[in-house]
């Protein structure tokens, strides 16, 4: 008798997998950094630490729909509490939009995920796995969406369309004025996600102002988490935010008990600390704005980043670079043949990080 030949669906067997950031590998005499995930260096504010080591309902399941989170957000966002849907990081409140949204139609023919390419390495993955098919547009040399490309990609099977803002892992954010523009262009029974897991760092002139665009626009989410700036990366927490038309089918597509009882009351603590995360996030805003001087002073060009971290558009040289920044114990995320993210981290590696680049000799 043969063995069973076990396959998985052929989207799955296509697909790549979900390469996380790695750690730093020791270093004689140097304190390794994680430079590789876009965590927050200072942690969470002590109240949401505490909040979570308080719980003792550990025997329990959670709240189901995250009632307590929600309330505290829509409190703290002066949205409407139905609007709030929360998920398992927002990764996981994305996987409810594309699977409610995107899939096979009712012909046996793929629907069509818009997004901007290179983006969050998750998006072909949450897309393929949900049996719709991506249509991935580059962004510029700038790193920014090519928004124009975007609007033209859309057909008749077009079901979603994903926005970064800023861009993972390019940088820049993009702007109110030009993200109302292309709501014009979309019709109306298309789904666009905005995904803002940044949106906490961006000090642009003209940001987006999401929570207004998606109440007078039935199609629009906003993706929002607590991995980044709150610094709770570990206990995955995120939402989405969405008219009715939109969230009565997450309901559906939400992995039940999605947010933990400790990340829920981690999460509420956090936001009402929020002014000392509004602290510890202006203090990553001022280590960027000193990277982001240094590796211009260094004679790097790179895309203006609105997020916590920077991107070295290091093409061939990718891989590289991040060999080098290992040999000095920081590890940094390296998408070969393209580039190289850096989080902004603690001082002492961005010191170690601009020192680095000032003297690495395959710069381009
Ligand atoms: C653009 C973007 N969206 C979503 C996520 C997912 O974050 P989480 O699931 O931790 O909320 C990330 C994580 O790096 C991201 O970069």
């Amino acid at each position: 008798m043969t063995d069973p030949i076990i396959t998985p669906r052929a989207a799955v067997a296509a697909l790549p997998s979900y390469a996380a950031g790695k750690p730093p590998s020791p270093a004689d005499g140097l304190t390794p950094y994680k430079l590789s995930s876009n965590e927050n260096p200072l942690g969470p504010v002590p109240a949401a630490a505490e909040a979570a080591a308080a719980v003792t309902t550990l025997h329990r399941y959670p709240n189901p729909a995250g009632e307590a989170l929600r309330a505290a957000l829509a409190d703290h966002l002066d949205v409407p509490y139905e609007d709030i849907v929360t998920g398992t990081g927002s990764l996981g409140a994305l996987t409810q939009i594309i699977q409610a949204f995107a899939g096979t139609s009712a012909d046996g023919s793929a629907d069509e995920v818009i997004y901007p390419w290179r983006s969050f390495e998750a998006y072909p993955i949450v897309v393929r796995v949900a049996g719709a098919k991506d249509v991935q547009i580059p962004v510029g040399p700038d790193g920014r969406h090519d928004l124009q490309a975007m609007a033209a990609a859309i057909t008749e099977r077009t079901k979603v369309i994903l926005m970064c803002t800023p861009n993972n892992p390019t940088g820049p954010a993009l702007t109110h004025t030009e993200v109302t523009q292309f709501l014009r262009a979309v019709p109306p029974h298309v789904v666009v996600v905005i995904d803002e897991a940044y949106q906490e760092f961006v000090r642009s002139e003209d940001p987006v102002d999401t929570l207004s665009l998606y109440s007078s626009h039935p199609n629009v989410a906003v993706l929002r988490t607590f991995s980044k700036a709150h610094g709770l990366a570990a206990l995955r927490v995120g939402y989405s935010i969405a008219q009715q038309s939109i969230t009565e089918h997450l309901r559906k597509t939400a992995v039940p008990f999605g947010v933990s009882t400790v990340g829920e009351a981690a999460a509420i603590a956090s936001l009402k600390h929020h002014d000392e995360v509004d602290r510890r996030v202006a203090q990553i805003v001022e280590e960027r704005q000193r990277v982001a001087e240094g590796l211009a002073d260094a004679g790097w060009q790179i895309p203006e980043t609105q997020a916590n971290f920077v991107w070295l558009p290091l093409g061939e040289q990718a891989v590289d670079f991040a060999h080098a920044a290992g040999v000095q114990a920081l590890a940094v995320r390296a998408f070969a043949g393209e580039g190289v993210r850096v989080t902004i981290g603690e001082p002492e590696a961005n010191d170690r990080f601009l020192q680095l680049c000032r003297t690495y000799s395959g710069r381009p």
